[in-house]
């Protein structure tokens, strides 16, 4: 047979239920929390990349065909590539942890060499011609960043300055050599649009919203607990106790132990009953001595 207590099974269901409680609601709730918080800052990520498209869409559109025929100075500013990482590196003067590159298998300039990360990237959209775009959380400089990248495959109208130094404006290949950012096949990726938007502050939000919950989940815990502690003691466990006594004591024909008038009311109709057993035993016990009297 079990041998536990009353206030042990309480104390034991209790924490069982509180620690599942604890486990699957704060865990619960930061999956989802995490969930949305990478959900929102992909959002941000993409409009930030449509950004950076439409700068170059304008140029390439607005800017580069009024200055092309121009082959005595090169001007980079009709480059849709070099308008657009001129403008991120203004937003990320403003705010640090944005940043967005154009870095190309073959770059003209060779700050747009990619990093190994980066190089990874672009042999996945490579690899595999239906690939749209890359993304996801990992570790920046500082912090977790979110990386969003598209690929970029080179157009007709790009072959201009991207085929041969031959091709290319004199005054192009006067400024960045003969030998960087061609060879390039057209519809072939030939570089990548890299963002990165800082999520360390959401993603340690949703650490804090998670733990305050937890913290929550612990206070009323504890404050159940010991309202239920106290509610089983005072109507269960010590009026069993009293009853448990005078069983005892009427049995042992002691008699006098107070039966319990307090406690649940199931207590108080066993403690009825014992006190009417407790009489009809009285009785019983004095019938012998009775019978003298008798005829
Ligand atoms: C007028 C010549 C010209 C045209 C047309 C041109 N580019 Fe470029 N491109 C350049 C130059 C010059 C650079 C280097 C700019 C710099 O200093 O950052 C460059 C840079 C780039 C870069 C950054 C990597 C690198 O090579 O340094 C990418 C990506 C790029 N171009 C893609 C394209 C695409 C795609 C097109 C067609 C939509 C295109 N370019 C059209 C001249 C051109």
């Amino acid at each position: 047979m079990l041998n536990i207590s009353t206030s042990g099974i309480v104390r034991t269901v209790l924490i069982s239920s509180f620690v599942t409680a604890l486990v699957a609601g704060t865990g619960g709730a930061y999956v989802m929390l995490h969930h949305r918080a990478v959900q929102q800052t992909a959002a941000e990520a993409g409009r930030m990349l449509s950004i950076a498209t439409a700068v170059r869409g304008y140029t390439d559109q607005q800017i580069t065909p009024m200055l092309r025929n121009d082959d005595k100075v090169f001007h980079p500013e009709t480059v849709p590539a070099f308008a657009a990482q001129s403008v991120y590196r203004g937003m990320a003067a403003m705010h640090p942890g944005y940043t967005y590159r154009e870095p190309a298998m073959k770059p003209t300039n060779l700050e747009d060499l990619p990093t190994p990360f980066e190089v990874e990237l672009l042999d996945k959209f490579r690899a595999d011609a239906q690939l749209k775009e890359l993304a996801g959380v990992r570790q920046g400089a500082k912090g977790n960043v979110y990386y969003l990248a598209r690929p970029i495959r080179a157009q007709e109208s790009c072959l201009v300055c991207h085929d041969t130094s031959q091709r290319a404006p004199a005054a192009m290949v006067a400024k960045y050599g003969p030998f960087n950012g061609f060879g390039w096949r057209l519809n072939e990726v030939v570089a990548l649009q890299s963002l990165t938007i800082p999520a360390a502050e959401e993603l340690r939000q949703t650490g804090e919203i998670a733990l305050m919950l937890a913290g929550g989940l612990l206070l009323v815990f504890v404050a159940t607990y010991f309202a239920l502690a106290l509610a089983i003691e005072s109507l269960v466990v010590r009026p069993l106790h009293a009853l448990e006594q005078a069983a005892e004591a009427a049995s042992l024909g002691t008699g006098g132990a107070p039966l319990p008038a307090s406690g649940a009311r199931e207590i108080r109709s066993i403690a009825a009953a014992i006190e009417r057993l407790r009489i009809s035993l009285a009785k019983a016990m004095k019938r012998p001595g009775d019978a003298p009297g008798r005829p």
